[in-house]
């Protein structure tokens, strides 16, 4: 395995697509944003071939994120290919659960290994406003789903965001414990221009946990399976838990186990940083994919990842979506 100032590197978070059937208010324009065309997208062979090098690189956790990974046709085919791959011993996807209902029980059965769900309000009226078009319902039964066909433990992320839903923070933990889901506040983090305005509505994950232990002073600190920044606390009978992923006040770089690959095939060594590794070359140049040079690449990708992230308090113009990188 490379390490990276001491990291070691074993999560590959993968974008399937750029696509989303959302367009929430700090991630997307309404009218979208210029979509990849298909001859851009990375085939799932390609995806693969991918990740049998990376697995050889030291790569054993794989999450599929988007955009929104279910608006792709057979990724339960995908799930079924990276679970053949030696050496992956966890698939995950981050979802907005709109259409996890109808395909929960294939992709368990497929060999998904969990699910981490978006939701940013248990309000039917402000889910629709933040999404700009979702049905909370599908939600709701999506996360049913996803519990009985085994896809947990189920985690719900809750961008936390002042005057729209700083308000629910009591009543989503509330939710999360009699639910046994385990609900995670993030602290909105801005991406480019426009998530930017948003950081004036940004809420601190101190601000979130005093709120947090004043209302369950006996909360308690746990740790649930996964390989991401949570900090997440329980009570003793419960089986859910909440917690904090704090990306902007707190920087959890020293920690950080991850790369990224874009839906059109750049890996990035961080979310923050514009830097991205061409992996075109070794996947189409020639009529066999060149398994030495992605291998070759993706140490590199490792190699380069920055110590820690600039300010990201300032604008970066220059930067994809979030719907592009995936979270
Ligand atoms: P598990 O812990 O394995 O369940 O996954 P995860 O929490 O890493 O994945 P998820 O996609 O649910 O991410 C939750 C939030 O953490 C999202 O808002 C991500 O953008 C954020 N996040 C994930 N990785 C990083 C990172 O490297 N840096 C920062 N700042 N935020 C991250
Ligand atoms: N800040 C924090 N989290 C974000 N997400 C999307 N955009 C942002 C942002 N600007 C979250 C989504 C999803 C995860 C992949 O990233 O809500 O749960
Ligand atoms: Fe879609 Fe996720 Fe962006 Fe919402 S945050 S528009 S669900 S990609």
């Amino acid at each position: 395995m490379i390490d990276s100032f001491y990291r070691n590197i074993d999560y590959l978070r993968i974008s399937i697509t750029d696509r989303c059937n959302l367009r929430c208010l700090y991630c997307m324009p309404a009218e979208g944003v210029v979509r990849m065309t298909h001859t851009e997208i990375l085939r799932y062979e390609e995806i693969a071939a991918i990740v049998r090098a990376a697995a050889d690189v030291g790569i054993s956790k794989i999450r599929l994120t988007g955009g929104e990974p279910l608006v792709r046709p057979g990724v339960a085919d995908l799930v079924s290919m990276l679970k053949a791959v030696d050496g992956i011993t966890d698939i995950s996807m981050t979802t907005n659960a709109i259409l996890l209902e109808e395909s929960a029980a294939r992709l368990a059965d497929s060999g998904l290994d969990r699910v981490n769900i978006s939701l940013d309000s248990l309000d039917v009226e402000k889910f629709r406003t933040i999404t700009r078009a979702g049905d909370i319902e599908k939600v709701f039964s999506g996360i049913e789903e996803a519990e009985a066909s085994g896809l947990g433990p189920v985690k719900i992320n809750t961008v936390v965001i002042r005057g729209f839903n700083d308000d629910e923070i009591i009543d989503l933990a509330d939710w999360a414990f009699s639910n046994s889901l385990h609900l995670r506040f993030i602290e909105f983090m801005p991406v480019n221009d426009s998530s930017f305005p948003f950081i004036e509505k940004h809420i601190s994950s101190d601000e979130i946990r005093n709120l947090l232990f004043q209302y369950y002073p006996e909360l308690e600190s746990c740790s649930i399976i996964g390989g991401g920044p949570a900090i997440s606390w329980r009570r003793k009978l419960d089986t859910g838990s909440v917690g904090v992923i704090e990306a902007v006040s707190h920087s959890f770089c020293e920690h950080c186990n991850r790369i990224r690959l874009t839906a059109d095939g750049m890996l990035k060594p961080c979310l923050f940083s514009n830097d991205e590794i061409n992996l075109l070359p070794a996947l189409r140049d020639d009529v066999v994919i060149n398994y030495d040079e992605l291998f070759k690449k993706i140490e590199e990708t490792i190699r380069c990842k920055p110590a820690s992230h600039v300010d990201f308090k300032r604008v970066n113009s220059d930067s994809r979506c979030m719907n592009e990188i995936g979270g």
